[in-house]
Protein backbone atom coordinates (compact mmCIF):
# COMPACT_ATOMS: atom_id res chain seq x y z
CA UNK A 1 0.00 0.00 0.00
CA UNK A 2 0.61 3.68 -0.71
CA UNK A 3 2.18 5.31 2.54
CA UNK A 4 3.76 8.10 3.92
CA UNK A 5 6.77 6.81 6.32
CA UNK A 6 9.08 8.48 8.55
CA UNK A 7 12.31 6.17 8.41
CA UNK A 8 14.05 8.24 11.17
CA UNK A 9 13.04 11.12 14.17
CA UNK A 10 13.07 14.76 12.28
CA UNK A 11 11.50 16.74 10.34
CA UNK A 12 8.95 17.34 7.04
CA UNK A 13 12.15 16.43 5.30
CA UNK A 14 12.07 13.23 6.81
CA UNK A 15 8.82 12.43 5.56
CA UNK A 16 9.18 9.40 2.84
CA UNK A 17 6.04 8.10 0.33
CA UNK A 18 6.60 4.34 -0.50
CA UNK A 19 4.90 1.59 -0.58
CA UNK A 20 4.64 -0.58 2.28
CA UNK A 21 3.63 -3.77 3.08
CA UNK A 22 -0.32 -3.85 4.63
CA UNK A 23 -0.92 -3.07 8.41
CA UNK A 24 -0.53 -6.10 10.81
CA UNK A 25 -4.18 -7.00 11.68
CA UNK A 26 -5.69 -9.41 14.64
CA UNK A 27 -8.95 -11.02 14.75
CA UNK A 28 -10.26 -7.94 17.07
CA UNK A 29 -9.66 -5.16 14.44
CA UNK A 30 -11.12 -3.97 11.41
CA UNK A 31 -9.14 -3.05 7.64
CA UNK A 32 -10.44 0.67 6.71
CA UNK A 33 -9.75 1.66 3.09
CA UNK A 34 -8.76 5.53 4.16
CA UNK A 35 -10.30 8.34 1.99
CA UNK A 36 -9.26 10.87 4.36
CA UNK A 37 -6.65 11.58 7.24
CA UNK A 38 -5.42 14.68 9.08
CA UNK A 39 -2.38 16.47 10.38
CA UNK A 40 -2.33 17.29 14.22
CA UNK A 41 0.58 18.81 15.98
CA UNK A 42 0.84 15.86 17.83
CA UNK A 43 1.85 14.02 14.65
CA UNK A 44 4.91 16.30 13.96
CA UNK A 45 5.65 16.27 17.65
CA UNK A 46 6.03 12.25 17.49
CA UNK A 47 8.09 13.11 14.49
CA UNK A 48 10.68 15.08 16.33
CA UNK A 49 11.52 12.39 19.15
CA UNK A 50 10.51 15.25 21.86
CA UNK A 51 7.24 13.28 22.67
CA UNK A 52 8.73 10.27 23.17
CA UNK A 53 8.02 9.77 26.34
CA UNK A 54 4.35 10.84 26.53
CA UNK A 55 3.93 8.67 22.83
CA UNK A 56 6.75 5.77 22.58
CA UNK A 57 7.39 5.00 18.92
CA UNK A 58 8.92 2.03 16.92
CA UNK A 59 11.05 3.26 13.36
CA UNK A 60 10.20 3.25 10.85
CA UNK A 61 6.75 4.52 11.58
CA UNK A 62 3.38 5.84 9.35
CA UNK A 63 2.33 9.04 11.24
CA UNK A 64 -1.15 9.91 11.77
CA UNK A 65 -4.26 8.80 13.88
CA UNK A 66 -7.36 10.35 12.58
CA UNK A 67 -9.15 7.66 10.47
CA UNK A 68 -12.16 7.86 7.74
CA UNK A 69 -12.63 5.20 5.14
CA UNK A 70 -14.30 1.89 4.00
CA UNK A 71 -14.21 -1.54 5.57
CA UNK A 72 -12.58 -3.77 3.75
CA UNK A 73 -12.05 -6.78 6.13
CA UNK A 74 -13.61 -7.40 9.78
CA UNK A 75 -11.73 -9.64 11.88
CA UNK A 76 -13.16 -13.22 13.04
CA UNK A 77 -14.28 -11.54 16.46
CA UNK A 78 -16.13 -8.12 15.26
CA UNK A 79 -19.32 -8.64 15.38
CA UNK A 80 -20.69 -4.65 15.22
CA UNK A 81 -19.11 -4.38 11.57
CA UNK A 82 -19.79 -5.76 7.96
CA UNK A 83 -17.17 -5.14 4.84
CA UNK A 84 -18.27 -1.96 3.43
CA UNK A 85 -19.44 -0.06 6.33
CA UNK A 86 -18.00 3.94 6.22
CA UNK A 87 -16.46 4.75 9.21
CA UNK A 88 -14.59 7.58 10.89
CA UNK A 89 -12.56 7.72 14.22
CA UNK A 90 -9.14 7.94 15.63
CA UNK A 91 -6.96 4.56 15.78
CA UNK A 92 -4.00 5.40 18.63
CA UNK A 93 -1.55 2.95 19.96
CA UNK A 94 0.16 2.64 23.11
CA UNK A 95 3.25 2.60 20.58
CA UNK A 96 3.20 5.05 17.16
CA UNK A 97 4.02 2.73 14.33
CA UNK A 98 1.66 1.63 12.21
CA UNK A 99 -1.06 5.26 11.43
CA UNK A 100 -3.30 6.71 9.73
CA UNK A 101 -1.24 8.49 6.09
CA UNK A 102 -1.98 5.63 3.98
CA UNK A 103 -4.24 3.50 2.46
CA UNK A 104 -5.12 1.20 4.67
CA UNK A 105 -4.97 1.59 8.44
CA UNK A 106 -7.23 -0.86 11.11
CA UNK A 107 -8.52 0.09 14.33
CA UNK A 108 -10.82 -1.95 16.95
CA UNK A 109 -14.77 -1.21 16.95
CA UNK A 110 -14.25 1.30 20.27
CA UNK A 111 -11.99 3.33 18.21
CA UNK A 112 -14.43 4.06 15.45
CA UNK A 113 -18.06 5.15 14.54
CA UNK A 114 -20.18 4.55 11.81
CA UNK A 115 -20.08 7.80 9.43
CA UNK A 116 -23.29 9.96 9.50
CA UNK A 117 -24.13 9.88 5.36
CA UNK A 118 -24.09 13.93 5.40
CA UNK A 119 -20.20 14.10 6.52
CA UNK A 120 -18.12 14.51 3.73
CA UNK A 121 -14.67 12.58 3.62
CA UNK A 122 -12.42 15.22 4.08
CA UNK A 123 -14.38 16.70 7.49
CA UNK A 124 -15.13 13.19 8.74
CA UNK A 125 -10.92 12.44 8.40
CA UNK A 126 -10.55 15.59 10.03
CA UNK A 127 -12.80 15.30 12.68
CA UNK A 128 -11.99 13.01 15.38
CA UNK A 129 -8.82 14.08 17.30
CA UNK A 130 -10.21 17.74 17.60
CA UNK A 131 -13.27 17.14 17.73
CA UNK A 132 -13.25 14.34 20.96
CA UNK A 133 -10.51 16.58 22.45
CA UNK A 134 -13.15 19.44 22.39
CA UNK A 135 -15.71 17.46 24.01
CA UNK A 136 -13.90 15.86 26.68
CA UNK A 137 -12.39 19.40 27.86
CA UNK A 138 -15.45 20.72 27.77
CA UNK A 139 -17.36 17.78 29.66
CA UNK A 140 -14.18 18.56 32.31
CA UNK A 141 -14.93 21.96 32.69
CA UNK A 142 -18.66 21.17 32.79
CA UNK A 143 -19.51 23.62 30.37
CA UNK A 144 -23.20 24.41 30.06
CA UNK A 145 -26.20 26.43 28.70
CA UNK A 146 -26.04 29.71 30.52
CA UNK A 147 -22.22 29.36 31.10
CA UNK A 148 -19.78 31.94 29.53
CA UNK A 149 -16.74 29.99 28.73
CA UNK A 150 -13.37 31.27 27.39
CA UNK A 151 -11.22 29.64 24.28
CA UNK A 152 -7.63 30.18 23.78
CA UNK A 153 -6.68 29.14 20.39
CA UNK A 154 -10.36 29.50 19.45
CA UNK A 155 -9.49 29.56 15.42
CA UNK A 156 -7.24 26.41 15.40
CA UNK A 157 -8.40 22.53 14.93
CA UNK A 158 -9.63 22.22 18.31
CA UNK A 159 -10.33 25.19 19.36
CA UNK A 160 -12.83 25.65 16.33
CA UNK A 161 -14.47 22.59 17.36
CA UNK A 162 -14.57 24.04 21.31
CA UNK A 163 -16.44 26.83 20.07
CA UNK A 164 -19.35 25.40 17.87
CA UNK A 165 -19.72 22.59 20.93
CA UNK A 166 -20.31 24.92 23.55
CA UNK A 167 -22.24 27.50 21.33
CA UNK A 168 -24.15 24.20 20.55
CA UNK A 169 -25.07 23.80 24.40
CA UNK A 170 -25.81 27.23 24.83
CA UNK A 171 -22.94 28.89 26.44
CA UNK A 172 -21.61 32.63 25.64
CA UNK A 173 -18.18 31.93 23.95
CA UNK A 174 -15.16 34.30 24.19
CA UNK A 175 -12.34 33.00 21.89
CA UNK A 176 -8.81 33.92 21.76
CA UNK A 177 -6.96 34.82 17.99
CA UNK A 178 -4.97 37.00 16.02
CA UNK A 179 -7.06 39.77 14.41
CA UNK A 180 -7.00 38.60 11.16
CA UNK A 181 -9.37 35.51 12.56
CA UNK A 182 -12.38 37.31 14.35
CA UNK A 183 -14.47 37.51 11.39
CA UNK A 184 -14.14 33.57 11.49
CA UNK A 185 -14.89 33.65 15.40
CA UNK A 186 -17.59 35.70 14.65
CA UNK A 187 -19.10 33.53 12.09
CA UNK A 188 -19.69 30.71 14.48
CA UNK A 189 -21.05 33.29 17.64
CA UNK A 190 -18.03 33.32 19.41
CA UNK A 191 -17.15 36.77 20.43
CA UNK A 192 -13.14 36.83 19.15
CA UNK A 193 -10.59 38.76 21.50
CA UNK A 194 -6.86 39.03 20.71
CA UNK A 195 -4.14 37.51 22.40
CA UNK A 196 -0.94 38.64 23.66
CA UNK A 197 -0.10 41.83 25.98
CA UNK A 198 -3.48 43.02 27.69
CA UNK A 199 -4.94 40.49 27.17
CA UNK A 200 -6.21 40.15 30.86
CA UNK A 201 -7.54 43.35 31.02
CA UNK A 202 -9.32 42.88 27.25
CA UNK A 203 -11.19 40.24 29.33
CA UNK A 204 -12.18 42.11 32.50
CA UNK A 205 -13.83 44.78 30.12
CA UNK A 206 -15.75 41.86 27.95
CA UNK A 207 -16.62 39.74 31.08
CA UNK A 208 -16.41 41.72 34.01
CA UNK A 209 -17.34 38.68 36.16
CA UNK A 210 -14.86 36.33 34.79
CA UNK A 211 -15.61 33.47 32.28
CA UNK A 212 -17.42 30.44 34.11
CA UNK A 213 -14.78 27.65 32.77
CA UNK A 214 -12.01 27.86 30.14
CA UNK A 215 -10.18 25.65 27.52
CA UNK A 216 -6.76 26.39 26.52
CA UNK A 217 -5.44 25.22 23.37
CA UNK A 218 -2.35 27.87 22.83
CA UNK A 219 -0.31 27.56 26.15
CA UNK A 220 2.07 30.10 27.65
CA UNK A 221 0.29 31.75 30.59
CA UNK A 222 -2.99 30.66 28.90
CA UNK A 223 -4.76 29.52 32.29
CA UNK A 224 -2.83 31.69 34.64
CA UNK A 225 -4.64 34.51 32.89
CA UNK A 226 -8.36 32.83 32.69
CA UNK A 227 -8.22 32.22 36.89
CA UNK A 228 -6.78 36.12 36.89
CA UNK A 229 -9.60 36.80 34.52
CA UNK A 230 -12.16 34.84 36.85
CA UNK A 231 -12.13 31.57 36.20
CA UNK A 232 -12.12 29.14 38.77
CA UNK A 233 -9.05 26.84 38.67
CA UNK A 234 -10.89 23.37 38.86
CA UNK A 235 -13.05 24.95 35.39
CA UNK A 236 -9.82 25.49 33.82
CA UNK A 237 -8.16 22.85 31.58
CA UNK A 238 -5.47 22.83 29.33
CA UNK A 239 -4.85 20.35 26.40
CA UNK A 240 -1.13 21.80 26.22
CA UNK A 241 0.58 22.29 29.73
CA UNK A 242 0.32 19.52 31.85
CA UNK A 243 1.97 21.96 34.86
CA UNK A 244 -1.38 23.85 34.97
CA UNK A 245 -1.72 21.32 37.84
CA UNK A 246 0.05 23.50 39.87
CA UNK A 247 -2.65 26.28 39.45
CA UNK A 248 -5.51 23.43 40.15
CA UNK A 249 -6.54 23.59 36.76
CA UNK A 250 -7.32 20.26 34.65
CA UNK A 251 -4.68 18.54 31.90
CA UNK A 252 -5.61 15.69 30.42
CA UNK A 253 -4.86 13.60 27.08
CA UNK A 254 -7.75 12.59 25.49
CA UNK A 255 -8.66 9.26 24.13
CA UNK A 256 -11.41 7.97 22.25
CA UNK A 257 -14.91 6.46 22.74
CA UNK A 258 -17.56 5.15 19.90
CA UNK A 259 -20.06 7.57 21.78
CA UNK A 260 -18.23 10.45 21.42
CA UNK A 261 -17.41 9.90 17.72
CA UNK A 262 -21.59 9.32 17.67
CA UNK A 263 -22.24 12.29 19.90
CA UNK A 264 -20.08 14.76 16.88
CA UNK A 265 -21.13 12.98 14.15
CA UNK A 266 -24.83 13.91 15.08
CA UNK A 267 -24.09 17.30 15.79
CA UNK A 268 -22.66 17.32 12.01
CA UNK A 269 -26.20 15.77 11.04
CA UNK A 270 -27.86 18.37 13.17
CA UNK A 271 -25.78 21.09 11.37
CA UNK A 272 -24.57 22.87 14.90
CA UNK A 273 -20.75 21.47 14.04
CA UNK A 274 -18.55 21.95 10.84
CA UNK A 275 -15.26 21.22 9.92
CA UNK A 276 -13.77 23.86 8.26
CA UNK A 277 -10.57 23.14 6.12
CA UNK A 278 -8.13 25.47 6.14
CA UNK A 279 -6.64 23.15 2.98
CA UNK A 280 -6.36 19.77 1.58
CA UNK A 281 -3.16 18.03 0.54
CA UNK A 282 -2.97 14.80 -1.60
CA UNK A 283 -0.54 12.21 0.95
CA UNK A 284 2.08 12.95 -1.39
CA UNK A 285 2.31 16.27 -0.03
CA UNK A 286 2.13 15.08 3.82
CA UNK A 287 5.62 17.32 4.26
CA UNK A 288 4.06 20.80 2.70
CA UNK A 289 1.23 20.14 5.20
CA UNK A 290 3.16 18.92 8.31
CA UNK A 291 5.27 22.46 7.43
CA UNK A 292 2.01 24.28 7.54
CA UNK A 293 0.97 22.96 10.42
CA UNK A 294 4.45 23.92 12.17
CA UNK A 295 3.59 27.54 11.30
CA UNK A 296 1.30 27.13 14.43
CA UNK A 297 -1.13 29.69 12.32
CA UNK A 298 -3.62 27.18 11.07
CA UNK A 299 -7.21 28.22 10.90
CA UNK A 300 -9.54 25.29 11.11
CA UNK A 301 -7.97 21.83 9.95
CA UNK A 302 -5.42 20.61 7.39
CA UNK A 303 -7.03 17.37 5.31
CA UNK A 304 -5.07 14.41 3.82
CA UNK A 305 -7.19 13.01 1.08
CA UNK A 306 -6.11 9.66 -0.03
CA UNK A 307 -8.37 8.74 -2.25
N1 LIG B 1 -4.07 16.91 25.34
C1 LIG B 1 -4.67 16.47 24.27
O1 LIG B 1 -5.34 15.44 24.28
C2 LIG B 1 -4.56 17.27 22.99
C3 LIG B 1 -5.43 16.98 21.93
C4 LIG B 1 -5.36 17.75 20.78
C5 LIG B 1 -4.42 18.77 20.67
N2 LIG B 1 -3.57 18.99 21.70
C6 LIG B 1 -2.58 20.11 21.61
O2 LIG B 1 -3.34 21.32 21.61
C7 LIG B 1 -2.68 22.31 20.83
C8 LIG B 1 -3.66 22.88 19.81
O3 LIG B 1 -3.95 21.90 18.84
P1 LIG B 1 -4.69 22.32 17.49
O4 LIG B 1 -4.82 21.11 16.66
O5 LIG B 1 -5.89 23.12 17.80
O6 LIG B 1 -3.56 23.28 16.88
P2 LIG B 1 -3.60 24.20 15.59
O7 LIG B 1 -4.81 23.92 14.78
O8 LIG B 1 -2.28 24.09 14.94
O9 LIG B 1 -3.73 25.67 16.23
C9 LIG B 1 -3.47 26.76 15.40
C10 LIG B 1 -4.18 27.99 15.96
O10 LIG B 1 -3.53 28.44 17.15
C11 LIG B 1 -3.71 29.84 17.24
N3 LIG B 1 -2.69 30.39 18.12
C12 LIG B 1 -1.35 30.30 17.99
N4 LIG B 1 -0.75 30.87 19.06
C13 LIG B 1 -1.74 31.34 19.88
C14 LIG B 1 -1.77 32.02 21.14
N5 LIG B 1 -0.64 32.34 21.79
N6 LIG B 1 -2.98 32.31 21.67
C15 LIG B 1 -4.12 31.99 21.03
N7 LIG B 1 -4.16 31.35 19.83
C16 LIG B 1 -2.98 31.03 19.28
C17 LIG B 1 -3.61 30.32 15.82
O11 LIG B 1 -4.39 31.48 15.68
P3 LIG B 1 -3.76 32.79 15.01
O12 LIG B 1 -3.34 32.37 13.62
O13 LIG B 1 -4.88 33.77 15.05
O14 LIG B 1 -2.55 33.16 15.83
C18 LIG B 1 -4.16 29.15 15.00
O15 LIG B 1 -5.49 29.39 14.53
C19 LIG B 1 -1.44 21.62 20.24
O16 LIG B 1 -0.33 21.90 21.07
C20 LIG B 1 -1.79 20.15 20.32
O17 LIG B 1 -0.65 19.30 20.35
C21 LIG B 1 -3.60 18.28 22.86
Amino acid sequence: MKAVVLPRYGGAEELEVTDTPMPPRGPGEVLIRQRATSVNPVDWKIGSGAAAEVFPAELPLIPGWDAAGVITEVGSDVTDYQVGDEVFGYVRRPVAKWGTYAEYTTAEPWMIARKPASLDWDSAGALPLVGVTALQALDMVGVQEGDTVLVHAASGGVGTMAVQIAKARGARVIGTASARNHDYLRAFGAEPVEYGDGLLERLRRLVPDGPDAALDAAGGDAVAVSIAAGAAPDRVVSIVDPSVKEQGAHHFLMNVTTEDLQTLGGLTEARRLTVPIAETYPLDKAADAWRASQTGRTRGKLVLRIS
